[in-house]
């Protein structure tokens, strides 16, 4: 018997969008295959690694434990809404500068996790980053790498003067002028 799709609308990084999807859907599989959204990736589909987690209405979620229904109505950042490749966040420079990645899989999930770090806690110690990491894995970096980008990232972003609960500055482009 066919499953009954329902419309799923939200707002993803400032553009608005909708699908039909089946009401099972995952949200990282509506944000990839239905959106074309694909930098946001699936690790373990267990809730453990974090290589989807993607902002929700600004808060913090791992969109594998998530359905695309919960989502309708939101607004939703993953990694396309932060820059460009001529045109950086402080996030993205800053994993450039200081060498935050290596294979790259965990990345989009673990910059848009650092966001929601910074968002609360603007300039996080090691110790905090560590903490505030522990629901993404890397299994390449060691993680001293990607806690170096993340204090230069909450660096520029201070100094800057971003501010990273706005709406406006987290998913339409936060950019590095
Ligand atoms: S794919 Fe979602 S936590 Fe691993
Ligand atoms: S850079 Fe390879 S998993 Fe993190």
């Amino acid at each position: 018997m066919a499953v009954e799709k329902r419309n799923v609308s939200v707002t993803a990084n400032g553009q608005a969008c909708s699908a039909e999807v089946e009401p099972r859907k995952l949200l990282v599989h509506y944000l990839r295959d239905d959106l074309g959204l694909t930098g946001t990736h699936v690790g373990c589909d267990t809730s453990q690694c974090g290589a989807c987690t993607v902002m929700v209405d600004g808060d913090i979620v791992k969109s594998c434990t998530t359905l695309a229904v919960q989502a309708d109505g939101s607004e939703i950042t993953t990694v396309e809404g932060l820059g460009t490749a001529n045109d950086l966040h402080p996030m993205q420079q800053s994993f450039w500068e200081e060498h935050g990645l290596q294979c790259g899989y965990c990345t989009p999930g673990v910059m848009i996790a650092a966001l929601g770090l910074l968002k609360e806690n603007p300039n996080p110690t090691e110790e905090e980053i560590r903490e505030g990491l522990e629901g993404v894995i890397c299994r390449c970096t060691g993680y001293q790498f990607i806690i170096s980008a993340i204090q230069k990232a909450a660096t520029i972003i201070q100094e800057s003067g971003i501010d990273l609960n706005s709406q406006q500055l987290v998913g339409e482009g936060t950019h590095n002028e």
